[in-house]
């Protein structure tokens, strides 16, 4: 458990307005042409939107988390998948001529993170109803009063200011010069077998609120996306700044580089709602109680054994139902797909996901 140690918080309670003031910038960013968030301060160095009063407030409500003896929920990076094809793969297939693989993950990850703005729709109820003990100057009392409308504008943007989503197609579009996008990315996305799990809509608690637990669920299930988001934007990073394979090291690795620094906020706030959340005690709906941990860690330890799982599964069966018609333009397609196979990584999902849930019938 890591522990933020800030200098002692006085404030813990903010406004709307406050959670998505940006001040001002020396100098806007611009990516594809498009104003984006964010921008540079006069020493050039980029600073994240919104972060006025976000990032003291987190690192409050952190301490406040620590002061009470509380720990913070951290998901281990040993259970990040990695990206299928890894960083040598996508050089391998980029030096060949063959960009359409990765031409498709990069425009995946632009749309995953315009997807980032349904966070806003998430309905919080009413804690006080549901939770025994106070939430007053704490993340979870601020999810709907800033902290998820900060997330979505990061995600999607805002009006006309352009968010991750442009961002990354900006490193696309730069780095590999305005390729070509294929045309069923998004419809592939939708149509996605995905286990069927999806269909199911099975409650892992249905002693709970159906509006608390369909929030909690999503907090638990975005901010593991968010912490795997990191090893993906790495793989981006590493590929769209090597000058060989990337027309725009500088700007397209400089641009990822940016989209980081934005997500560091998203892990934290949701990490710190769910560890306060773990830390109190919830009202069932036939009025007894049930530990916020035994909930937080089951919904934590249920996804996070699942993902560990269907992910790579699914991100390498999606790429090799494509890669043999994408290699046809190479010279020798045979010979590189051999090449390829040879640079796989292999990689078995850890056996624990490092939270204990505990077990108990309400
Ligand atoms: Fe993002
Ligand atoms: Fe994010």
């Amino acid at each position: 458990m890591s522990v933020a140690t800030e200098s002692a918080p006085d404030r813990l309670t903010f406004t709307p307005q406050e959670l998505l003031e940006s001040g001002s910038y020396e100098e806007p960013l611009i990516a594809g042409g498009v104003r984006c968030h964010g921008g540079f301060d006069s020493t050039g160095a980029y600073r994240s939107p919104r972060m006025v009063h976000r990032g003291p407030a987190i690192d409050a409500w952190k301490s406040q988390l620590a002061r009470d003896g509380h720990g913070l929920i951290e998901i281990s990076k040993a259970l990040m998948p990695p990206q299928y094809p890894n960083v040598d793969q996508a050089k391998l297939l980029l030096r060949n001529g063959v960009r359409d693989p990765i031409v498709r993950a990069l425009t995946i990850i632009s749309i995953v993170e315009g997807f980032g703005a349904v966070i806003r729709d998430v309905k919080v109820p009413d804690l006080g109803e549901w939770v025994v003990e106070s939430v007053e100057g704490t993340a979870l009392a601020h999810l709907d009063k800033g902290l998820f409308e900060a997330h979505a504008r990061d995600e999607s943007g805002y009006r006309e200011e352009g968010g991750h989503k442009q961002m990354w197609e900006a490193a696309r579009d730069t780095a590999l010069e305005n390729p070509k996008i294929p045309g069923d990315v998004l419809m592939r996305m939708m149509g996605g077998g995905g286990g069927g799990q999806r269909g199911k809509a099975e409650r892992p608690f249905p002693q709970l609120d159906p509006t608390l637990e369909r929030m909690l669920t999503m907090m638990a299930r975005v901010c593991i996306v968010e912490v795997f988001a990191e090893g993906t934007f790495d793989w981006g990073e590493r590929v769209l700044s090597d000058g060989e394979v990337s027309a725009a090291p500088d700007a397209a690795g400089g641009m990822v580089r940016n989209i980081r620094a934005d997500e560091n906020p998203h892990v934290e706030y949701l990490r710190t709602g769910l560890s306060e959340m773990r830390a109190r005690t919830i009202r069932t709906v036939d009025g007894k109680t049930i530990a916020g941990e035994t909930v937080i860690d089951g919904l934590l330890h249920g996804m996070l054994h699942e993902m560990t799982r269907s992910r790579p599964r699914d991100q390498r069966e999606d790429l090799r139902e494509s890669l043999g018609e994408a290699m046809k333009v190479a010279s020798n397609p045979k010979a590189l797909l051999e090449e390829f196979d040879a640079l796989e990584s292999v990689w078995t999902p850890p056996e624990t996901t490092g939270f204990e849930p505990s077990t108990e019938a309400a």
